[in-house]
């Protein structure tokens, strides 16, 4: 069967027929399909609310629709499900590590300049609870896949306790060349917690291969699952002390039913996950990949004229990417949002724009429903609109 993406696909979503929607990165967009089932799993929580926790949410020794989709998402990711709980996001997944990991005063925290904001001060006030200090590695961009190495390779000390890695950054969109830095960490008996908010659906991912202590990813994100659904992937090695972000009934059964019911809230997008799992094989991994880099390639040839390059080389991005905009001084903190701004006026196209190193960088995330005409559409705005001190 041969599928057809862009425009005949973008009725399976809801997105308004007037916005060019070029950052599927930030937030996701989860197809009409997808929440038809999650709205059927409210209506279903709602007949009978004891019914549906008790049977579908909480721990229970014949396990539970709830451990059901676990198990899903953990065999296509290649891990065990006992080794794999859900929480609401990425942020949620990596405050749990921070938290559950104990530190001391001379304990080293390793991020680097690319890592999410919420990432960096989540670590600056775990340091500031326990005294140990981040430890930044630099990247500047331009950058290549052994530079990053050598960064990596220069930065580690035998203090560095923990390190969270990014498989895809945020601002920059590079996959790093996450198997080597794990055989650096690993070498020097640093822990490691992967930021994978971008990787499951984006690009093939198989945890039990990476072998990390911690895996967290958004299945909101590339995955096509509704809002509020991630996965925290936590070794054997590890699980023991690895203890959900809240305490409730079932803490003392330990990871991972002490994640399964923290509390009454909605868990529909974690039952839903099923769903956007069908939808994304449904239109076929292979086909979506290859879709996606067609479009992010044909993006970087109509930026190019422009004086916009990449910030790193073809084969260290995926299905979205970021690129440097030439300007004639340092960029300053508001040139992104107010690019994003421009964009929106003046023709509703939405990008993701960031100030990184003082450079002015955009993000454009290439899903199924993006046609051709969208990128020349988005290209040439750009170049009429132009940007902040453009040179
Ligand atoms: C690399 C990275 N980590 C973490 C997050 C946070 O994701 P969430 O807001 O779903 O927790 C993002 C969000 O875009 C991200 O890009």
């Amino acid at each position: 069967m041969t599928i057809t993406f862009g425009r005949p696909v973008r009725s399976l979503w809801g997105l308004a027929e007037d916005v060019t929607f070029l950052n599927h990165g930030s937030f996701g967009a989860c197809p009409l399909e997808v929440l038809k089932q999650q709205d059927m799993l409210r209506a279903e929580m709602e007949r009978q609310p004891d019914v549906f926790f008790r049977e579908k949410i909480m721990p229970r020794e014949s396990g539970s629709p709830l451990r059901d989709a676990v198990g899903e998402v953990a065999s296509f990711v290649h891990a065990n499900a006992s080794d794999v709980v859900f929480v609401e996001n990425a942020t949620a997944g990596i405050q749990a590590v921070l938290r559950s990991m104990k530190f001391a005063p001379g304990d080293r925290i390793l991020i680097t300049n690319h890592t999410y904001n919420a990432m960096r001060l989540m670590v600056e006030t775990r340091c500031a609870e326990t005294g140990a200090t981040p430890l930044v590695v630099q990247i500047p961009v331009p950058t290549t896949w052994s530079n990053i190495l050598a960064r990596f390779r220069d930065a580690l000390t035998p203090a560095t306790k923990l390190a969270i890695i990014d498989h895809i950054a945020s601002p920059t969109a590079l996959i790093f060349p996450l198997r080597e830095i794990i055989a650096l960490l690993r070498n020097n008996g640093t822990r490691i917690l992967v930021d994978g908010a971008h990787a499951i659906g984006q690009i093939p991912l198989d945890i039990g291969e990476l072998a990390p202590d911690w895996y967290v990813s958004n299945m909101h994100k590339w995955l096509f699952a509704p809002k509020g659904s991630a996965f925290l992937y936590a070794s054997p090695a590890v699980a023991r002390e690895t203890e959900p972000n809240i305490v409730s009934h079932f803490i003392k059964l330990g990871f991972p039913h002490s994640f399964d019911y923290t509390g009454t809230r909605d868990n529909t997008a974690w039952l839903a996950t099923p769903a956007a799992l069908k939808f994304f094989q449904g239109q076929g991994p292979e086909a979506i990949r290859a879709y996606q880099r067609r479009l992010i390639a044909h993006c970087r040839d109509l930026l190019s004229p422009l004086g916009i390059m990449p910030v790193g080389p073809d084969d260290m991005s995926a299905a979205m990417r970021s690129f440097i905009l030439p300007q004639n001084k340092p960029a300053a903190p508001e040139d992104g949002p107010a690019l994003m701004l421009r964009l929106w006026n003046e023709e509703r196209i939405q990008i993701s724009a960031v100030t990184f190193d003082q450079m002015l960088l955009i993000r454009i995330s290439a899903q199924v429903y993006v046609t051709e005409d969208d990128m020349r559409h988005f290209a040439a705005t750009l170049d009429r609109v132009g940007w902040p001190n453009r040179a």
